[in-house]
């Protein structure tokens, strides 16, 4: 097993992919291991199956010409969960993981203020769910909460209604539809939201990614957000100043420099005390504000 690793590292590496973390979960997803399991039995000597090192090495070819990961195990790790995710859908990112925190904070919060009132549970949205990561998230993490997601891309939507399925336990409801029509698509909560998050695209319409992985596997609707890449941020601090209660919070995911810009437009829009905040590699990544 471990010449197996090695053979696959040295496959990555030639493709300019770091080896250690791919090989590992490639062999872990073929065996049906984590991959700390991997890792014991590669240790421990432990051989591999002929039929297993063919069907790993037929993975890590795919994988040595660019094709995500996640796309070849057909999971993605987000938070304290695992998401379904393949073609079509935007592969969940690590530093989201750090956005999402902010809507589960201002959740939690809330749900303490609802308790001490006797009040059902806050109630959260997240606009250009995706996979349904941070929605799901949320749901996992905020047990009292009562979750809305929209998503745009039918086949986006398909993953998320996947996993809403097998993790939402009833308490996401998914609606399939633009974040510009969000005031209508989330009638029966206008007005009531606590913490309304979103991971939209953001990428400005000349900036092409420049990893494979992201610009040949990411949907485009994903990606790009128009000329400055805030097309849709300026859609979604309009309808969410209808949709968040007075004193509720937004949270929005955006690109390193995009803060001030961001910060500016939602205090022109009437938001108070907008703020961004670093992700943990100290880059400007999450900028919130009140209602
Ligand atoms: C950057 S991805 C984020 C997905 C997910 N929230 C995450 O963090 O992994 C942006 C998502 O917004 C969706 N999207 C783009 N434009 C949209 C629109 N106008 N209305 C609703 N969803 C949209 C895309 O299809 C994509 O799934």
């Amino acid at each position: 097993m471990a010449e197996t690793l090695t053979e696959i590292d040295a496959l990555l590496a030639a493709a300019g992919i770091e080896p250690g973390a791919d090989a590992q979960l490639l062999l872990g997803h073929v065996l049906g291991e984590s991959r700390g399991r991997v890792q014991a039995l590669a240790i421990m000597g432990t051989p591999i199956a002929d039929e297993d090192h063919a069907r790993v090495m037929r993975l890590a070819d795919e994988r040595a010409s660019r094709v995500p990961l996640q796309h070849l195990t057909g999971r993605a790790a987000f938070r304290g969960i695992e998401l379904e995710v393949g073609p079509g859908v935007f592969v969940p990112r690590p530093e989201t993981e750090s956005v999402a925190q902010f809507a589960i904070d201002a959740l939690a919060a809330a749900s303490l203020e609802a308790a001490a009132q006797d009040e059902s549970g806050p109630i959260a949205v997240d606009l250009c769910t995706g996979s349904g990561a941070i929605a799901l998230a949320i749901a996992n993490e905020v047990p009292q909460a009562s979750v809305w997601a929209v998503e745009k891309s039918p086949e986006a939507h398909a993953w998320a209604s996947r996993n809403v399925a097998r993790l939402g336990e009833g308490r996401v409801q998914l609606v399939l539809g633009d974040v510009a029509n969000a005031t209508r698509l989330l009638g029966p909560v206008l007005g009531r939201v606590h913490v309304l998050v979103s991971n939209p695209p953001y990428v400005p319409r000349g900036c092409v990614p420049r990893d494979p992985e992201v610009r040949d596997h990411d949907p485009e609707l994903a990606l790009y957000g128009g000329e400055d890449g805030l097309d849709l941020v300026r859609v979604i601090s309009k309808v969410a100043l209808e949709l968040v209660a007075p004193g509720g919070s937004l949270v929005l995911e955006h690109a390193e420099q995009q803060g001030e810009a961001i910060r500016s437009l939602l205090t022109a829009d009437g938001w108070r005390t907008p703020a961004t905040h670093q992700d943990l590699t100290l880059r400007d990544r999450t900028t919130t504000a009140v209602r």
